[in-house]
């Protein structure tokens, strides 16, 4: 038994959740359970909520600015997590990672120009680049023995027969679970520096790693990179509205800063940047357990399958709290597998068919929830599929 009690549940209906109350104002049941948008059903502890109530308390919320505390938390977490070298002069702080994405994509394009992702993959990847008037180039993962690899060959060949400009990097790799080893980072790199691409690399996952060593694109030497991350995953804080951008090149930076004064952004959140303050701060002793409790979640559910709905395949994340889950072997169409998960099974997932045409037949469950709510899921998920 750990110091942080996990099994706890907590109702989040009338909260002003994405996750949960969305659910309601869409007009679907109360009964539907969510697993879908990835945030956490998990309580901060108290050695971060003591400090922010304590801020609460005091009662002035006046325009705030990022604090060298600030600077140094992030700083430290970069380091001692990541093994990279960050400093004030790195980074730029934003609401959020797509919002920073969206910006890069304007900075470091111009209109119809050809961007690449890797499907399947974050679908507002491609949402970011279309909405910004780009062109979205698509490369598709592979599956090599069980496991999403790059087709090199393909990811290069789609970059020069479109004149790619920029490649959006998902490390770790939502919704497929590839931590990006530093063999395959490498060879990345190698493609897009003889094609001169610039590199975003969305590495927002990078706290849950499981039994894997993870590699920033900050410890590689190429020019044109720039990492979007925030706490927000980590320690569940998205409503806080807060992320950081890494920028090494100085022109860059500077091109950023206007940006952002172009669409009027300046001050950033105040509890958003002390929970970061807190959380990198204070929040380290937790993280790990949670990881642990998410990576037995995660095992738990892999040997449940394996017993009871040996149908389903499960592809194993080797980070991210998101399971991809293959029904290849049920041979029903994407509409009947979201019709039966919606409303016979009653639980809400992602439909793998959102993140890429080759996520069609799979599903993505968000496992960062209680054991209650996981047997649950997993008893709905039983009776709807044992006799298929
Ligand atoms: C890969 C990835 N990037 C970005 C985000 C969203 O980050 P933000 O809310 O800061 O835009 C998510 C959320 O699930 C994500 O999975």
């Amino acid at each position: 038994m750990g110091k942080y009690n996990f099994d706890e549940q907590i109702n989040r209906y009338n909260t002003s959740s994405l996750k949960w109350d969305f659910n309601l104002e869409r007009g679907k049941q109360k009964d539907i359970l969510p697993f879908w948008v990835a945030d956490m059903d998990f309580k901060l502890p108290n050695e971060i909520l003591n400090p922010l109530s304590k801020k609460l308390n005091e009662g002035i919320f006046g325009y705030s600015e990022c604090s060298s505390n600030y600077y140094n938390a992030v700083s430290n977490w970069f380091n001692t997590h990541y093994g990279i070298n960050v400093s004030k002069e790195n980074i730029i702080v934003t609401p959020s990672v797509i919002f920073s994405i969206c910006t890069l994509i304007r900075i470091l394009t111009k209109e119809n120009d050809s961007i690449l992702i890797s499907e399947p993959v974050y679908y507002p990847f491609k949402e970011s680049i279309t909405i910004n008037n780009r062109k979205t180039i698509i490369s598709n993962l592979v599956i090599e023995n069980d496991k999403y690899v790059i087709d090199y060959k393909e990811f290069e060949k789609k970059i020069i027969d479109n004149n790619v400009k920029l490649y959006i990097l998902c490390n770790p790799h939502n919704p497929v679970g590839r931590v990006w080893d530093k063999l395959e980072l490498g060879k990345i790199i190698d493609i897009c520096k003889r094609n001169d691409v610039f590199i975003i690399s969305d590495e927002i996952h990078a706290d849950f790693i499981y039994n894997k060593e993870f590699f920033s694109i900050g410890l590689f030497d190429y020019d044109k990179k720039v990492i979007v991350s925030a706490p927000t995953k980590t320690f569940n804080i998205p409503g806080l509205k807060i992320s950081n951008t890494i920028i090494y090149d100085k022109t860059l930076y500077k091109k950023y800063k206007i940006e952002l004064d172009k669409i009027g952004y300046s001050q950033q959140s105040f509890f958003g940047l002390y929970a970061t303050i807190y959380a990198y701060s204070y929040g380290e002793e937790w993280l790990k357990e949670l990881k642990e409790y998410i990576y037995n979640n995660i095992i738990y559910i892999e040997k449940y399958l394996k017993d009871k709905l040996p149908k389903i395949k499960l592809i194993k994340p080797e980070g991210t709290y998101l399971i991809w889950l293959d029904f290849k072997k049920y041979n029903l169409t994407d509409k009947k597998i979201d019709d039966l998960i919606i409303n016979k099974a009653k639980l809400w997932f992602d439909s793998g068919l959102i993140f890429g045409e080759s996520g069609s037949n799979y599903q993505r469950i968000n496992v960062a929830t209680s054991r209650i709510l996981i047997d649950k899921m997993l008893d709905s998920l039983y009776k709807t599929f044992k006799d298929l």
